[in-house]
């Protein structure tokens, strides 16, 4: 039996709604609908129950948590019991009197994500041209006293505009900014060739970060996610499985990361059925691959085990089917392969090194069936 940890961290995935339809949405294919979501008095209960886990974060996320007209009142349980509170948000939705609600509820932080430095970027992954809406949030956002926080996912089709993305991050005033290369999951997948930047691309956007990241030294904090499929081992996805932090669904699922509502030979258990005491610590799903013990070769007599955790479960899934295999990203992984030809795809000379794929076969994220554009 693995010791059980105690999670640190609540994702709060209040509903799949959302005005954006990124193309590299981590939301399952699938998304829940919002008959399917749980109540206010439902996420009170959980809140109460993270709580006495140990749980001392929690982050609205979703689709966009300002669909939710009850926000407030779970921000204002958290602050109750003591628990601090960000909002991950697209900035859609965000008024002076929402930010003003939400901060006397007790809202400690917020992020804004962005998809590129224009409205034409934001249309290209997002299907939104309302890229004034977040200028106009991240000045809500800062008038309402919270810090900026903001974060823009990386690819293909933005990576050569790193420079003016930063720009606008500075310009409106953010104290920090994620650079998150794109983690093939979900609707990423499903668009990974366009999305899969070239070796090239990638090498003169990393010059960019490091050059940006010295030039603005203390004036805003720059972070830099790997794009792991270019990496030798994979990344210890959510410090190990079941390890810190564990994800609610709109419609109740417990999960322990927020991807994992894609592996489908897993059987995963509602708030509705179990608290999340019993999901955390007893539950078959949580258990699965908690610890080390459950790896088979290469990871099991490699001396990286205790330090990437044999890679992501979901990734593992995603490429071969099987939740138990080593992250297909290791160089030892005997599926490595699937990585290399991903990568050569998206090095191809025909391609071009940091050109654009054709936008006409992208695939955007919609609630029912996904729809190219
Ligand atoms: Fe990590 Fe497993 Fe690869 Fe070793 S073999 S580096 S533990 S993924
Ligand atoms: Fe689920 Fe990595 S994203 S374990």
């Amino acid at each position: 039996m693995n010791p059980v940890p105690q999670p640190f961290g609540l994702l709060a995935e209040v509903t799949h709604q959302c005005p954006l339809h990124c193309v590299y949405c981590s939301n399952p294919l699938a998304l829940r609908d919002r008959d399917d979501e749980l109540t206010t008095g439902d996420w009170l209960r959980v809140i109460g129950e993270a709580a006495a886990l140990g749980v001392v974060q929690v982050h609205f996320s979703g689709g966009e948590p300002l669909v939710r007209g009850d926000l407030e009142t779970l921000v204002a349980e958290c602050r109750r019991r003591g628990l601090y509170t960000n909002l991950i948000t697209s900035g859609l939705g965000l008024t002076e009197s929402r930010a003003r609600s939400l901060v006397a509820a007790g809202l400690n932080s917020a992020q804004l994500s962005i998809q590129g430095d224009a409205a034409e970027s934001t249309d290209l992954v997002a299907a939104s041209r309302r890229f004034d809406k977040k200028e106009e949030a991240a000045r809500i956002i800062r008038e309402s006293g919270l810090p900026l926080n903001m974060n823009v996912v990386l690819h293909r089709l933005n990576l050569s505009r790193l420079d003016a993305i930063i720009d606008v991050c500075v310009a409106w005033g953010a104290e920090r900014l994620e650079l998150a290369n794109t983690q093939y999951y979900g609707w990423a997948l499903r668009n990974r060739d366009l999305l899969m930047p070239s070796r090239a691309q990638l090498d003169e956007a990393v010059g960019v970060y490091e050059r940006r990241k010295a030039e603005l030294g203390e004036h805003m904090e720059l972070l830099w996610i790997l794009p792991d499929y270019y990496e030798r081992y994979p990344k210890p996805c959510m410090g190990g499985w079941a390890q810190t932090a564990l994800t609610v669904a709109p419609d109740g699922m417990v999960y322990p990361c927020p991807v994992a509502a894609e592996i489908t030979t897993m059987e995963f258990v509602s708030v509705r059925d179990h608290d999340l005491e019993w999901i955390w610590s007893k539950s078959e799903a949580f258990e699965a691959f908690r610890g080390t013990e459950w790896m088979a070769d290469p990871c099991r007599s490699c001396p990286r085990k205790e330090t990437d955790f044999g890679g992501c479960r979901c990734q593992a899934f995603a490429l071969t089917g099987d939740p138990a295999r080593t992250d297909p990203v290791c160089v030892h992984s005997p599926d490595h392969h699937l990585i290399q030809d991903a990568l050569a795809r998206a090095n191809r000379a025909d391609v071009g090194e940091g050109g654009e794929p054709d936008r006409e076969k992208l695939v955007y994220r919609r609630p029912r069936a996904p729809v190219r554009r």
